[in-house]
């Protein structure tokens, strides 16, 4: 089997672990292993080789790749951010992956390269994803996805691990599922041969799930969310020293587009005396009389500082967005608080990843690597979660549908049923 992983939407730490883990997995289990620069884009725009041959990586010089089962390697080794793999149109970048400028070595105009074990040395320990990652419009369109199943094909790759939030991992069911359409419509372009087509009947898909937002249904944990409440904790830690000698409040803005996890956890973690979620809006009419007593009352039993946090997409009960400045101005006018505002923005999102996020990458990467190899057009493709601390396998569909769920809910206002379907036992 040859695997190639990718990453997509927003970054999160933890997702280089995930290339480590698919890649050392893969080729301990006996198959070659790629890496897909800049996500989906990447699968798009495919290598730039007319004839449909793989220059194989060039130049190699270590033989230690012989060591590690033959495979050809350090293209990417010692890569450290922007080294050579940033996203280029055209074929002017001649500095090479190493930087050395010798252009034999440039990943400019190659999106997809074959990688061997010491490539990904040490990536657990690197935050953001060394490969890249991009929106991209073209792969939402089925002549987009044509190119990819195309680049795919040609490279000969028959399996896909893609790391990524709900967005990354619906296309990626899409993908799998239209995959015969897909190759069909390649021979009917006469792009490639029926021996091809033959070879290449099923797409093999694995999701896991890079968010720092923790917002997926059916994990108990997305990769990178603990890295990300680890930083704003620390930045928590930090404020309370200069809030408390001024006897200030702070409002503090965390990620969170739909989910309010981060928000809910630094709250418990680092300590906050009034929270908003988006999950659980606060009545539009009288969020601020409660936020005000509770503050109040904090101060009255000696606290000489204020916490509010305030998850990004929080709202009230009637879907306005609770804004930190209004937060600000109320505490200030009510209270007579002398108030700041700090928003912690992608602070939050970058940096090297905390323990677990490189113990859940490196546990989801095996997992996903086995899902792979047992993949079957008759078998769902899989998101591979974490429950009560058990590596799981849960039909992507599912979960991708579930999430969506819980969006829409918020949307009409049925704010219990968001909070049941994010966590079953909140219902009981
Ligand atoms: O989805 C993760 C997230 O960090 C959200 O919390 C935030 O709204 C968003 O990404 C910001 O993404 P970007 O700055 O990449 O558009």
């Amino acid at each position: 089997m040859k695997i190639a992983v990718l990453t997509s939407g927003g970054d999160s730490a933890g997702m280089n672990a995930v290339v480590r883990a698919v890649v050392k997995v893969g080729i301990l289990k006996g198959c070659e292993t790629w890496i897909v620069r800049e996500g989906y884009e990447g699968l798009v725009r495919g290598n730039d080789h007319a004839d449909g041959s793989y220059p194989e990586p060039p130049t190699v010089p270590e033989a230690a790749s012989e060591a590690h089962h033959g495979h050809p390697t350090n293209l990417l080794a010692n890569l450290r951010f922007g080294d050579g793999l940033l996203l280029r149109d055209g074929t002017g970048d001649h500095r090479g992956a190493d930087g050395s400028g010798n252009s034999t070595r440039t990943l400019a105009g190659r999106y997809l390269v074959r990688v061997g074990w010491d490539d990904v040395r040490g990536w657990f320990a690197e935050g953001g994803t060394l490969i890249g990652t991009a929106r991209s419009a073209a792969f939402r369109t089925p002549e987009g996805r044509t190119e990819a199943a195309f680049n795919l094909i040609k490279e000969g790759i028959d399996a896909i691990a893609v790391c990524g939030g709900d967005g990354s991992l619906t296309g990626a069911d899409l993908f799998r599922a239209e995959w015969p359409s897909l190759v069909q419509r390649l021979v009917d372009q006469k792009r490639i041969t029926p021996e091809q087509q033959a070879r290449h009947k099923h797409l093999r898909i694995v999701g896991l799930v890079g968010s720092i937002d923790n917002d997926m249904c059916m994990t108990d944990l997305t990769i990178g969310a603990p890295t990300a409440l680890h930083r704003i904790c620390e930045a928590i830690d930090n404020i309370n020293s200069t809030a408390a000698s001024h006897s200030r409040a702070f409002v503090l803005e965390v990620m969170g587009r739909h989910c309010g996890w981060l928000a809910l956890m630094a709250g418990l973690a680092a300590g906050a005396d009034f929270i908003f979620i988006p999950e659980r809006p606060p009545d539009a009419k009288t969020w601020e009389d409660e936020m005000c007593e509770t503050v109040h009352r904090h101060r009255e039993i000696g606290k000489r500082k204020t916490i509010v946090i305030v998850a990004e997409g929080a709202i009230d009960g009637d879907l306005n967005p609770i804004r930190v400045d209004k937060v600000k101005d109320v505490l200030r006018d009510r209270l007579g608080l002398d108030t700041r505002v700090t928003t912690l923005g992608h602070t939050q999102r970058g940096g090297s990843p905390c323990a677990f996020d490189r113990i859940l990458p490196t546990l989801q990467g095996l997992e996903a690597v086995n899902a792979l190899l047992e993949d079957t057009p008759d078998t769902p493709s899989y998101m591979i979660g974490v429950r009560e601390n058990k590596i799981t396998r849960v039909p992507l569909v599912e979960a991708v549908k579930m999430t969506k769920a819980v969006a829409e809910a918020i949307n009409n206002k049925d704010f219990k049923k968001a909070m049941s379907l994010r966590d079953p036992e909140f219902a009981q």
